[in-house]
């Protein structure tokens, strides 16, 4: 563990003032923990609602503390982002949570915004696919999944002024302070999940770090938007501003051909095209481990998919 707490300081330049946990049970459990683990008494917390993960972190927050929503996207069906300026924090909030990459509306926060609370943001999607500002957040989480290896692992990198003793009721394995102070060894961590983030990291390094991984992912996204814009057939509803470079979701114009449009991406070895089930539509997931070959599968498989039922 120590040799991978170093290799992700050196990769995300993590300064000396933040811990970085090991712990289980995913993003999810975070969405409840942390409310748990940060607020004080008679605070609450701020949220943007920038799509379907956000919501899900909010739902599971409001179970334990108040929650003020700085602004949503609900009214654009999560086509944008809220600009900053649109934000209405809360004076009594302990932290302000956002997702910076909303895996399933296909949305990714490119600017983050340097805020008097803490900054806390759900990375499970984007996490280690460019370099961020560490120091501008008070707490980064994010599910080892995606980029980072194999489910069972989720890291969370937290600022040492916000650990804090357990409040009564949490159990000491969810406390990141117990956690902070027993280096993550409160219980038995999840060990091949780690064994495999190592490789990872180690991966990530070898091919340039971070500021390579977010050129190959621009690049990767830009060849898709692409493709998708010039055309009648495919349309991409995301305010290009605020379109993510890992998840691209797409629609067809014409709604009825979906599912051929799937089952032949499936017959021609592309997997997993379908977008998220509570959204609908395509979504090319362009993870780290996506070379850029495989968009240019997908590409030419649209050109043909277009030519046959345009
Ligand atoms: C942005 C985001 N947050 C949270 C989660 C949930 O992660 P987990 O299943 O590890 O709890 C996901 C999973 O896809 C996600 O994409």
């Amino acid at each position: 563990m120590a040799e991978i707490e170093q290799q992700l300081r050196a990769l995300l330049a993590i300064p000396p003032n933040y811990r970085v946990l090991f712990l289980q049970g995913g993003a999810s459990a975070q969405f409840g923990l942390l409310p748990l683990n940060l607020l004080r008494t008679g605070q609450c917390a701020d949220y943007l609602d920038s799509g379907h993960w956000a919501r899900k972190a909010i739902a599971e927050a409001r179970r334990h503390a108040p929650v003020n929503i700085v602004a949503s996207g609900a009214a654009e069906a999560f086509t944008a982002l809220p600009p900053f300026e649109r934000w209405q924090l809360a004076p009594d909030a302990g932290y302000c949570h956002i997702t910076s990459n909303e895996t399933g509306n296909g949305l990714q926060v490119h600017d983050f915004p340097d805020l008097a609370v803490p900054l806390v943001a759900d990375m499970t999607s984007d996490f280690l696919t460019r370099p961020v500002p560490v120091e501008r957040f008070g707490l980064i989480y994010a599910s080892a999944q995606k980029n980072l290896g194999v489910a069972g692992l989720c890291l969370v990198i937290v600022r040492d002024d916000l650990l804090r003793a357990p409040p009564r009721g949490l159990p000491a394995a969810f406390s990141y302070a117990v956690q902070a102070e027993q280096d993550s060894r409160f219980n038995t961590p999840p060990t091949f999940a780690l064994y495999v983030a190592g490789l990872m990291l180690r991966w990530i390094a070898r091919r340039g770090g971070l500021a390579a991984m977010a050129t190959a992912a621009r690049e990767r996204s830009r060849r898709l938007y692409r493709r998708i814009d010039t055309s009648e057939f495919y349309r991409c509803p995301q305010q290009p501003a605020d379109r993510s470079t890992i998840n691209v979701c797409f629609q067809l114009a014409d709604a009825r051909l979906l599912e051929t449009f799937l089952a032949r991406a499936a017959d021609d070895g592309l997997l997993n095209l379908r977008g998220h089930g509570a959204i609908g539509g395509v979504r090319a997931s362009l993870y780290n481990a996506m070379p850029l070959a495989g968009v240019e599968r997908l590409t030419a498989f649209m050109n043909d998919f277009e030519r046959l039922h345009g």
